[in-house]
């Protein structure tokens, strides 16, 4: 059967919805004379027969007021509104009125799930392992998100801007992940991870991401550790990843821990806390080290840089290069980090640069260089932008730090 020829604009208004994109966000309503019956029939099986939207649905207010627009739109062009659009905005108009009279109006609101699609390029390895010729295929990022900037006294309840930039450039270099042992700091609720761990499964060319026979244990074969130090962040962050529809019950090495940046601080914490650490980072033994948005308030600034130190100049001691016997035994291998940092007040990321500089870290801040006509990641509270903002370095600048060669 022929598709209908606005079928690749319809599924932008299907991504547009999952992503909780405000109606300004969307492509625009066609006129009177488009086919205003075919998108409602393409938004009744795309979107209210959905079985994705049915597990996991945008938050009852997301949804009223999206329909509340497309049946705006539609009588504003004399379109007769289907039976299956009204009755649902009805039963929310209902449901919504019935819970505004018993939720307190202190409560924040609710957390929605939010759906992001993407599409990873084919990995010159998996072309060769499998002498297939891929192309792009689409997966989903889908997560329970706090609607608010702070929840429980944590900012990590929700996905921040520097996130969504970052996973577009992660998309145009997945070297940078692909194969690579990888850890993240202030992880949050998973959404840069689970990105991380759909670019590291796509290298194995299989669907379900599970690794060709004969891997070995250690040098090509990815791995992903996810930390952060608010138990219920983490916990979100659990439930997130677990969500079926994001495919990643197969990733090869896929953890979630906590840590907490201070138990690098020298003569802040007990030294059994900072040995725990250093045996932590043994064992993990990341290539790259990532993180967005963490630079975001100057009093948390020594535990970061101490343990970006920890990590990069004096990984733990008994590692460091030595002179034995006559002959220098190697030090520990180089890692690099990759920080997207927005940038709220100048002082806090100039306090950021001289304090990385003093502990022996050099820096470099990098274009984003994404050759993008779109936006990949849309919508979600704080990235309300439309689909062609494609004004990256408003949203962060992104830092490369390495341990500083004199
Ligand atoms: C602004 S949020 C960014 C979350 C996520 N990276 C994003 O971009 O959506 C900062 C994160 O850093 C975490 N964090 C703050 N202080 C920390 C510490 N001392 N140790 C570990 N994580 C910390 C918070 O729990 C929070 O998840």
């Amino acid at each position: 059967m022929d598709e209908p020829p606005n079928l690749t604009i319809w599924r932008t208004w299907m991504k547009c919805f999952a992503a909780l994109s405000p109606s300004s966000a969307f492509p625009p309503f066609p006129p009177s004379s488009a086919d205003l019956q075919g998108l409602q029939t393409f938004l009744i099986e795309h979107i209210i027969y959905n079985s994705h939207f049915k597990a996991y649905p945008p938050s009852p207010s997301y949804q009223l007021k999206f329909w509340k627009w497309i049946i705006g739109e539609l009588e504003a062009r004399d379109e007769e509104v289907e039976d299956n659009i009204y009755g649902l905005f009805m039963s929310l108009l209902n449901s919504q009125s019935t819970s505004a009279t018993v939720s307190s109006p202190s409560l924040p609101p609710s957390p929605s799930y939010i759906t992001h699609f993407y599409a990873i390029s084919p990995s010159s390895h998996s072309d060769e392992c499998n002498g297939k010729n891929t192309i792009p295929s689409e997966r989903t990022i889908t997560l329970l998100e706090s609607r608010t900037m702070i929840e429980g006294g944590t900012t990590g309840l929700r996905t921040w801007k520097a996130s969504y930039v970052f996973a577009e450039w992660l998309l145009a270099h997945p070297e940078i992940v692909r194969s690579k042992r990888v850890l993240e700091l202030g992880s949050g609720i998973g959404f840069l991870g689970i990105l991380i761990a759909g670019i590291q499964q796509s290298a194995f060319g299989d669907n379900d991401g599970t690794l060709s026979p004969g891997s070995d244990t250690r040098g090509d074969v990815p791995s992903l550790c996810l930390t952060d130090i608010n138990t219920s962040v983490l916990a979100r962050c659990h439930e997130n990843i677990r969500h079926s529809c994001n495919g990643l019950a197969s990733h090869p090495s896929l953890q979630i821990r906590p840590l907490d940046w201070t138990d690098a601080i020298e003569d802040h914490v007990d030294s059994t806390r900072r040995d725990a650490l250093a045996g932590f980072f043994h064992e993990i033994d990341p290539d790259v080290i990532l993180g967005a948005d963490l630079v975001y308030d100057s009093t948390i600034l020594p535990e970061l840089v101490a343990v970006l130190r920890m990590l990069l100049v004096r990984p733990y001691q008994n590692y460091d290069a030595k002179f034995v016997s006559g002959k220098t035994v190697p030090g520990p291998k180089e890692r690099e980090c990759w920080l997207a940092v927005s940038v709220r007040q100048d002082a806090t990321f100039a306090e950021f640069l001289k304090r990385a500089e003093t502990s022996g870290l050099h820096v470099e801040e990098l274009p984003w260089d994404i050759a993008a006509t779109e936006r990949t990641f849309l919508g979600g509270g704080e990235g309300q932008a439309g689909l062609y903002d494609l004004d990256w370095g408003s949203y962060a600048k992104l830092i490369k730090l390495s341990r500083r060669v004199s």
